[in-house]
């Protein structure tokens, strides 16, 4: 399906946000138009177009934590919609000279930015600037908050192999505490019909996660034959206090995603990862790399993702 087709369509409710900060605020419609949006943009992006619907406008990266994937997807997405990029870093700014959040956030607004795409190591920043500055913010993860374009290309991914979302078994695996990526998943997953079920160490998954409508559950071999996709989450090392777990080896032989946990799951298991992987540590790299693992294909799908998210936020709706 062509691209001109998506972005001349109206989405299935009309998209009026400024600003998408996380999953748990959207609707179950919404969701499934930023999906709808992405599903043309992924098949256009395979064409490699480059477009004009952010003709004119400037994004701006505003990064206060490492990042690959993400800085680089929603980089490459605003350009091919045709917008101007900056790149901001902490590093090497005034930041390090007193300057506040706010304050830097502020005089890169100055110079005329329509949207900032925002990431930060305090749950919340993401809200506080929305409070405080004009143009449009994205999270691109506050935190252990919430990760919103992580959820929708995991969500995108799911449905793009196994044809829906109603229904399928996802587990969570991993360091569920201070996994942004994690309450993303289970805000949109959970309205689009899915079954979640929260899984890892006692230390790293807080039971009062279930008060969110989740399964929880300390042993990946008990839920394993019942998922229909599981998404190994990295063990957030940089968010830790130490003493979650014995050593890295114990939640690898209790945890890690291998080649016999994988002959004791439904054949058609889906696995994803929102990266950077540990190889060994949450999965092997034979089955990272392996039939089941759709590692890569979420990163293309990002891509799709975060070109919906952008357009629905301040693309031209006749521009194609
Ligand atoms: C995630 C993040 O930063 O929250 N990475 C990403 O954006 N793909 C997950 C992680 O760091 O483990």
């Amino acid at each position: 399906m062509a691209l001109e087709a998506a972005t001349r369509d109206v989405p299935r409710v009309p998209w009026t946000r400024r600003h998408l900060l996380g999953l748990e605020e959207l609707t179950r419609d919404e969701l499934l138009a930023i999906l709808d949006t992405a599903e043309r943009f992924a098949d256009a992006e395979r064409r490699r177009k480059k477009r004009a619907n952010l003709a004119g406008k400037v994004v701006v990266n505003l990064f206060f934590e490492p990042s690959t994937r993400t800085r680089t997807s929603f980089g490459l997405a605003a350009r091919r919609l045709g917008a101007d990029v900056l790149d901001f870093s902490s590093a090497g700014s005034s930041t390090s000279k007193g300057e506040t959040f706010i304050d830097t956030a502020k005089n890169i607004e100055a110079m005329a930015v329509d949207l900032m795409v925002v990431r930060h190591a305090s749950s919340g920043a993401p809200y506080l600037l929305a409070q405080h500055i004009q143009c449009g913010i994205i999270n691109a993860g506050d935190g252990a908050h919430e990760h919103p374009t992580q959820g929708l290309l995991d969500m995108f991914t799911i449905r793009q192999k196994k044809g829906r979302l109603e229904g399928l078994t996802v587990a969570l695996v991993g360091d569920i505490l201070h996994s942004r990526v994690a309450r993303s998943n289970i805000h949109g997953l959970l309205k689009l019909g899915a079954k979640v079920i929260v899984c890892g160490p006692p230390t790293l998954v807080p039971p009062a996660i279930t008060e969110l409508g989740v399964e929880m559950s300390y042993s990946l071999e008990q839920i394993l034959p019942r998922c229909d996709v599981i998404n190994m989450l990295r063990i957030q090392f940089e968010r830790q206090r130490s003493g979650l777990f014995p050593s890295v080896a114990e939640y690898a032989r209790l945890f890690a995603m291998d080649g016999a946990r994988l002959r004791k799951a439904k054949p058609d298991l889906l696995l994803l990862a929102p990266g950077p992987i540990n190889r060994g540590v949450e999965i092997t790299p034979e089955v990272a790399d392996g039939p089941h693992s759709a590692i890569l294909q979420q990163v293309a799908n990002g891509l799709a993702v975060r070109m919906a998210v952008l357009h629905l936020l301040c693309g031209q709706p006749g521009e194609a």
